[in-house]
């Protein structure tokens, strides 16, 4: 079957009952989304379908056809999207395992929310797991690029 990924008509191979993201990382070599738990609790597997914030490790292929997927490798040329911008002025990043997810699920909720209050931001980012605990950076970012 083929995926529409990044913009691009993109054959693919594996069983359409694989998960996205392991066709992302091992097939197609686009390892921004990353693994964490692999049952959709931690967040750091998030990529955009139709624009929205969603586990890629619990999205099988098969009900991907005709939907736009967007990783973080496609977000913007060059991290030029005003969300990637504004955690560069932060300096959110510290390990950088959850960002890609992080990042994602930020355009997500600016998407819908332009100007999301903390709450906002603490209700919409909470599926997104940190260890490196950037919470408050991340936080700070959003409210960065919510005025871009
Ligand atoms: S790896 Fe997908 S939610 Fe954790
Ligand atoms: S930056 Fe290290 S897990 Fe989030």
């Amino acid at each position: 079957m083929k995926l529409l990924i990044n913009g691009k008509n993109t054959e693919i191979k594996s069983n359409t009952e694989t998960p996205l993201l392991w066709v992302l990382r091992d097939e197609l070599g686009l390892t921004g989304a990353k693994y964490g738990c692999g049952i959709g609790v931690c967040g750091t597997c998030t990529v955009l379908i139709e624009g929205k914030a969603e586990r890629s490790c619990i999205s099988p292929v098969s009900e991907l056809a005709n939907k736009q997927v967007t990783t973080i490798e496609g977000l913007s040329d060059e991290g030029t999207h005003n969300v990637q911008k504004a955690w560069m002025e932060i300096g959110v990043t510290q390990c950088g395992y959850c960002q890609p997810g992080q990042i994602l699920s930020a355009v997500d909720l600016l998407s819908k929310n332009p100007k999301p209050s903390d709450d906002d931001i603490d209700d919409a980012m909470s599926g997104n797991i940190c260890r490196c605990g950037t919470y408050n950076k991340i936080r700070s970012a959003i409210h960065l690029a919510a005025e871009k």
